[in-house]
């Protein structure tokens, strides 16, 4: 069997943790491929719901191996808070494993996140203050800490060392902050070493050998398109290829052992931090979608900024990712809207643009063209089969997949994993 790609279509928080959890009990690995803790996933199993942030989705379905791949950088204290959390829960974590070569987000890294983004001011990007930037641009100026450089102390200290020199200089003198010790680095990595060593393995190895023996892998994208470093809203982007490619680099596995590309779009928009979004709401139906839609970060707690289905980009992140499915969520969130306006094209500076534009300037000039479809009034979270839906809400779902590029596999109607109506396999 071969292995598939899920990813976010839009700016995050499509309800990924949703369509990975039930792709788990289907799969047998999981992997994390890029981004850190600065992801957050929910996941409701029957009574219970689980905030994930560093851990794959499989962690929650017994018989998948959930893996956190190369492509990941790694939070140690919030890694271990997490599976301690997961424990006491009743939830078996040990088939947890790390690539070696994954890195490790060290403290300093979260302190410069922060300080930076303060410095910015108004030009700031609204990380999540998580140190995921600075830990991606130390693995890209050859100066990050690998999850194997644990497990060889000489090594780790030297390394250490030869990052402060650079970091504690900026601290200092342009942040106004204290410096870092080398010790005091080295002794808090070193403290994991232990726990983490029997879970450190070859992941690309290993998910190649799992390939072989006819296993099904799934790719499992934190953030998503629209946040990709190279293919999102640059510079207001994470710092990782959260797209499909990424999800051979961050994994070790060929692009050609990737059978489908599954893309996970809400039935509206939401993105959290700065920059632009052109259906973004700024009235009542914004604060109705966030409210209804309980849009508030899982990670940060912000509230997220809302506006209608962009269908722009969901044939961008279709394109870019090439994506063969894609997954509908939270079409619930829109019952008891009398009309809901679809945007099917952009006007930028007065020329009708179908495509994503090609710059960041035109991007945000970008103003959309409404389509406005008949909306539904009836509880549609019971709904179980297509059949089941009202008229209007078939036909809002339908007009989407015809403008998106892809066909839609599943539609979620609520939080549940039972609240999905599935219109063909994907696995
Ligand atoms: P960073 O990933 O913390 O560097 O933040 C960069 C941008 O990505 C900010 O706009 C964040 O709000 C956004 N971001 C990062 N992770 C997520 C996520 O999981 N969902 C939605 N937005 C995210």
């Amino acid at each position: 069997m071969p292995a598939l790609v899920l990813i976010g279509a839009q700016w995050g928080d499509e309800g990924k943790g949703k369509a990975t959890d039930q792709l788990g009990g289907l799969v047998d690995l999981v992997v994390k491929f890029n981004g850190g803790n600065n992801a957050g996933h929910t996941v409701v199993v029957g009574e219970q719901t689980y905030a994930l942030h560093l851990l794959p989705g499989g962690i929650l379905s017994p018989g998948c191996t959930p893996v956190i791949g190369n492509g990941v950088v790694v939070d140690l204290a919030v890694l271990f808070g997490e599976i301690d959390g997961l424990e006491a829960r009743g939830v078996d974590t040990s088939r947890l494993v790390v690539s070696a070569d994954a890195h490790v987000i060290a403290s300093y890294n979260c302190t410069l996140d922060r300080v930076a983004e303060r410095f910015l001011g108004k030009s700031r990007i609204g990380t999540t203050g998580r140190g995921i930037g600075p830990t991606y641009a130390d693995k890209m100026n050859r100066i990050g800490i690998r999850v194997q450089d644990l497990f060889d102390e000489k090594i780790l200290r030297a390394k250490v060392d030869g990052a402060l020199a650079l970091k504690n200089q900026v601290l200092v003198k342009v942040y106004n902050r204290k410096a870092f010790t080398v010790d005091a680095v080295v002794e808090e990595l070193m403290a994991y070493r232990e726990r983490l060593a029997p879970m450190v393995a070859d992941t690309s190895l290993l998910l190649n050998r799992a390939l072989d023996e006819g296993k099904t892998v799934l790719l499992e994208g934190g953030q998503a398109t629209l946040l990709d470093v190279d293919h999102g809203t640059y510079p207001f982007v994470t710092s990782s290829s959260a797209t499909a490619g990424g999800a051979c680099t961050g994994s070790g596995i060929g692009p050609r052992r990737v059978d489908k590309v599954i893309g996970i779009v809400k039935a509206y928009t939401t993105r959290v931090g700065e920059g632009p979004f052109p259906t973004e709401l700024l009235d009542e139906d914004g604060e109705r979608l966030r409210s209804v839609g309980s849009e508030y970060g899982t990670t940060t707690g912000r509230p997220r900024r809302c506006g209608w289905y962009d269908a722009v980009i969901a044939r961008y992140a279709a394109r870019v990712n090439g994506v063969t499915d894609f997954v509908l969520t939270k079409l619930d969130v829109l019952t008891g809207w009398e009309s809901i306006p679809v945007c099917v094209a952009y006007d930028v500076d007065g020329t009708r643009q179908d495509e994503m534009p090609m710059t960041q300037t035109e991007f945000h000039h970008a103003v959309p063209v409404y389509e406005h479809l008949d909306g539904w009034s009836e509880d549609i979270s019971g709904a179980r089969e297509f059949a089941d839906l009202p008229k209007n809400a078939q036909a809002y779902v339908r007009r989407l997949e015809e403008l998106s590029g892809a066909p839609f596999a599943s539609i979620g109607v609520g939080p549940d994993r039972e609240q999905t109506l599935q219109l063909r396999p994907l696995v």
